[in-house]
């Protein structure tokens, strides 16, 4: 064809999209079950799993079902895993989280033991719940969240995790120094092996909504006056700069989809593993979506992990990560 541009058109990009084989071949990026870390939540007290209504095929697992969940994932490949610890009683200051014998403990023993060569085994860091108000810290006489109060809960926290025998912890309640302290923690106890996943941009989103479901939580208020307001970019690159000071080994954006600008910069500020979390919100549209026939769940899927990949996260955190495996 010729128009008055010469011949027309002169490239043809669809060129490099013909067959699956073309388009595999040229893909830029592609999902690995390595890269994909599995969160998962244990709830003390219970006998069988317990459904998490918002985020269907989410459970709150027991101990047994927590380790052969482990096992499953760890089967197909998967990365790493995220645990949650939902214990049965909390109170103002989340004893159950420094508890040596607290469900999450008990459930890092479990899985360690279990697929702790295969698998990286990671916990999250943090009080809310644990808490009988919900928030990621203890309060003060005012009702506000403590900041430095909170921090000496963080580094007890940290200390029987990793007696527990944990590979990382994920420090996620935002409270400003709480990296260093928690380095500090583990190096005054001689363990400079494990290593620091830190939740560094975390932003006060409605997409946590399930989770309340998942840990039992029965939040006062909100956390806006620790998590980041989503309106905000640069205070990200704050946070960043403040984590790595602190000696952040890998560095977490949260959520996933609605921020992936920010994770474009954060993977091209860094010169360590940037991971990405795609919530349990993320989750529930695409499910609830799915579930009413309005989009193709299983390319859904596919299509959010690899356009936060794309956006230059190494790892993802995925509640759908072992099926993920599974397939590709
Ligand atoms: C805090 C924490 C939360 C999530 C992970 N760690 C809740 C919050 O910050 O409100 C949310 C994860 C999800 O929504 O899937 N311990």
């Amino acid at each position: 064809m010729s128009s008055r541009y010469g011949e027309f058109p002169g490239a043809r990009p669809r060129r490099l999209r013909t067959s699956p084989a073309m388009r595999r071949l040229v893909a830029e990026n592609r999902l690995d079950p390595a890269e994909l870390i599995l969160p998962m939540f244990i709830r003390e007290g219970i006998g069988a799993p317990v459904e998490i209504s918002s985020m269907p095929g989410v459970v709150q697992h027991t101990r047994d079902t927590l380790r052969k969940a482990a096992v499953e994932a760890a089967e197909a490949g998967v990365g790493g895993l995220m645990l949650f610890g939902v214990p049965e009683s909390k109170d103002a200051v989340g004893s159950a989280g420094t508890d040596p014998d607290g469900i999450l403990q008990q459930g890092i023993r479990d899985v360690v033991a279990e697929v702790g060569d295969a698998v990286v085994v990671m916990s999250d860091l943090c009080l809310d719940e644990n808490t009988d108000h919900g928030h990621c810290g203890v309060l003060d006489d005012q009702g506000r969240v403590d900041n430095d109060a909170t921090l000496e809960r963080y580094a007890e926290m940290a200390r029987v995790q990793a007696d527990a025998g944990v590979h990382v912890v994920g420090p996620s309640g935002m409270m400003d120094g709480q990296v260093g302290v928690i380095r500090d923690a583990l190096d005054e106890i001689g363990r400079q092996d494990v290593a620091i996943l830190a939740y560094t941009v975390k932003y006060a989103s409605a997409f946590y909504g399930p989770f309340r479901e998942a840990v039992n939580s029965s939040l006062r208020g909100d956390r806006k006056t620790y998590q980041q307001d989503p309106a905000n970019f640069r205070e990200s690159m704050r946070e960043l700069a403040l984590d790595l000071a602190e000696g952040a080994d890998m560095v977490m954006v949260k959520p996933a989809l609605p921020y992936l600008d920010v994770l474009r910069k954060v993977a091209d500020t860094v010169d360590v593993p940037v991971a990405a979390y795609q919530i349990s919100g993320e989750y529930a549209m695409v499910e609830a979506a799915a579930e009413k026939g309005w989009i193709d769940r299983d390319r859904a899927i596919l299509e959010t992990l690899t356009s936060i990949r794309r956006a230059g996260a190494n790892m993802i955190l995925t509640y759908w990560a072992t099926e993920v495996a599974q397939r590709l």
